[in-house]
Parts: structure tokens; sequence; C-alpha cells
């Protein structure tokens, strides 16, 4: 193992974990649910069961403890929307550590259904639930060859001030050329030279209110030229 996790409970009382490799938390302090259901799901999966989409193409930038593949499932699933959901991670948190969350007790799900996730093959896709379609990639993003068109990305990166080039251009290209068209990127980072790097490859940004007490979270949509 590269690197250690430990637990910490935030503001809403869900768990989140610290990264000793990344130096980092994997969610927001004030609450790993709540942020993760206000940047991901309601600005981004909701903004799609708006639109009417009844199948949804998903990439996300970090599987992490899973928690955004949870609540994706558990909303989708309400909803009867087909979901294929990609997920890369370059160091997979031990099933030891995940087995302490929290997040299926607050959820009030099945204690199976994150577990399921992690142990999930690698590389394929596999059913977890009726229309979810999950695909775990283990890796690094920066060496990922893409090889679909997704309507969704959520951008969970660890900020820029601890992984800067996840944050520039280089890789959004990749990303902006991976999406459909009207596809939609949702982040928590508002940090500026991102914001530059979005507009500049061409999407429309969209500011909304932020999770908790933050003022603003990022909505970018990749409209045709
Ligand atoms: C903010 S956390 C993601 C939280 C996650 N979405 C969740 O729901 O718990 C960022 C994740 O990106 C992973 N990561 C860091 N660098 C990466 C890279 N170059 N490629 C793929 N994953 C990476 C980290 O290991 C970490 O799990």
């Amino acid at each position: 193992m590269s690197h250690k996790e430990s637990l910490f409970l935030s503001g809403d009382g869900s768990h989140t974990l610290f990264s000793t490799k990344f130096g980092a938390h994997y969610h927001s302090l004030h609450g790993a649910i709540d942020e993760s259901v206000h940047v991901f799901i309601i600005a981004g999966l909701y903004k799609l069961v708006r639109q009417s989409y009844t199948k949804i193409r998903i990439f996300e930038m970090g599987f992490g403890s899973g928690l955004n593949a949870l609540l994706t499932m558990l909303e989708t699933e309400k909803f009867g929307i087909e979901v294929s959901y990609d997920t890369i991670e370059s160091d997979p948190v031990p099933l030891s550590e995940i087995e302490k969350l929290n997040y299926t007790e607050l959820l009030s799900c099945s204690g199976s259904l994150l577990t399921e996730l992690h142990q999930a093959s690698q590389n394929q896709y596999v059913k977890i639930r009726e229309g979810f379609h999950f695909r775990k990639l283990i890796g690094k993003i920066e060496d990922h060859m893409f090889d679909k068109k997704y309507d969704l990305v959520y951008w969970d990166a660890f900020a820029p001030e601890c992984q800067s080039s996840l944050w520039e251009s280089e890789i959004h290209k990749r990303i902006y050329d991976a999406m459909d068209d009207y596809g939609v990127l949702v982040s928590y980072c508002t940090k500026g030279s991102f914001k530059r790097v979005l507009k500049g490859l061409g999407y429309k940004l969209e500011s909304l209110r932020g999770p908790g007490k933050k003022r603003e979270m990022i909505r970018a949509v990749k409209c045709p030229r």
C-alpha cells in the first residue's frame, strides 16, 4: 500500500476519509453526503433527469469511497433511469476502510451495496442493480484512453492545491472530447484558473450556489459549436 486513509466524521454526521498520500480529505468536512448530493446529484444528475434522459452515461474522476456511485445508483433507481457508470481510481481504498463508513446506514440502503461496488471486477461492466452498469477503471486518468462518449462527468479530483495537473487544459481537452453534445460536467472547484480552462475549451459555464456555506460550484455544459 502506497498510502493510508483515516476516518473522519464530517459536519452532517457522515464519514469521510483523509489520504496521507495526497494530503487531502475525500469530501468536505462540512458534510460528505451533503456535498456529494448537492454538487453531483442535484446539480449534475438532476439536470439530465429534468431533461428527460432515460439512459445516462456517467464518467467519474476519482472513485474514492464510492459515495458518488452509491448515491447515483440509489437516485437513478427511483426514476427508472438506465445508467452506465464509469469511474477511475489510481489508489483504491482497502475494503477494510470502506466497511467502516456509515453511508449505507445513513442512506438506509442495503449494507452490501457499497462493498459490491468496491468488489466489482475491474475494467469491465458489472450489473450491480437492474439498470446500473458499473465499470471500475483502475489506473491513472492521465493514462486512460477514452473509448466512449459521456452525458455527465463528475469531476471529483482532489483540489488543485494537491494535484494541479488534473485541473489543467491538457487533461480537460481529453474530457471535453469524450463528452457528447450538451454533456454536463460538475465540480465543487471554483478556482479562476479552472474556470478559464473550461471556458477556453468551449464549455458554457454556470456558477451555482455551493454546498453548505460555499458560495459557488461549477456546472459546465458542452454546447455544440
Ligand atoms: C476527492 S477523492 C474522490 C472522492 C470520491 N468521488 C467519493 O465519492 O468518495 C479523489 C480521488 O481521486 C483519486 N486519484 C488521485 N489521482 C488520480 C489519478 N491521477 N487518476 C485516477 N484517480 C486519481 C484519489 O485516490 C481519490 O480517491
